[in-house]
């Protein structure tokens, strides 16, 4: 009976310190930062947005985006940032969490697939919802880039509407 109680005990605090330790994008709101290399990124897509060409086309479970600029300057800066997004959402930490579109993105990141692959003048992104409202998400996500891309600043200081809430 005593063995019993205590793997019970056992058993519960393995789990909490476990769940503890998984990535949640919802627990990852204000504690870290983007860090200044991440930052650096953006700020040069920002100052650079008139340079940026972007198409995209939404497709039934998401769309295909390219996005390219002539100046070596901001086609690295392009590749570079999509990898820094990929690896911080993987990783479980969020992004403008004060923004509702990247909050949804964020905690529907694991219901979508992505393929990024580098072109010669920056990237091209693939991304398929594995349910409705991912489908719904990541095309909202790509319309807001779009946005960053076409306005460049002002459009940085906006909350972008969410799709699912
Ligand atoms: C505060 C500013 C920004 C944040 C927090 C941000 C965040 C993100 C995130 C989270 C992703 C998704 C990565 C993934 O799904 O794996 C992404 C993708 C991308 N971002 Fe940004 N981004 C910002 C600004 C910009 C700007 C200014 C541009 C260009 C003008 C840009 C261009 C892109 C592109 C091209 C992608 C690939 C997805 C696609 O083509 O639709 N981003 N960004």
């Amino acid at each position: 009976m005593e063995t019993n109680s205590t793997f019970g005990v056992l058993f519960i605090c393995t789990l909490f310190s476990t769940l503890a330790v998984l990535p949640s994008c919802a627990q990852q709101g204000g504690g870290r930062g983007m860090p200044p290399e991440a930052r650096e990124q953006i700020h040069t897509l920002f100052d650079n947005h008139a340079s940026i060409r972007r198409e995209v086309k939404f497709t039934a479970d998401g769309y295909t985006a390219v996005t390219e600029s002539d100046d070596p300057k901001v086609a690295a800066a392009l590749k570079k940032h999509v990898g820094q997004m990929q690896t911080r959402l993987a990783d479980g930490l969020s992004v403008r969490r004060w923004d509702p579109a990247f909050a949804e993105y964020c905690d529907h990141y694991t219901d979508m697939d992505h393929e990024f692959t580098p072109t010669a003048k920056g990237v091209r992104m693939t991304v398929k919802g594995r349910t409705a409202n991912a489908v719904k998400i990541a095309q909202n996500h790509a319309k807001v880039v779009s946005a960053f891309a076409a306005h460049g600043w002002s459009e940085h200081d906006k909350k972008h509407d969410a799709v699912t809430r």
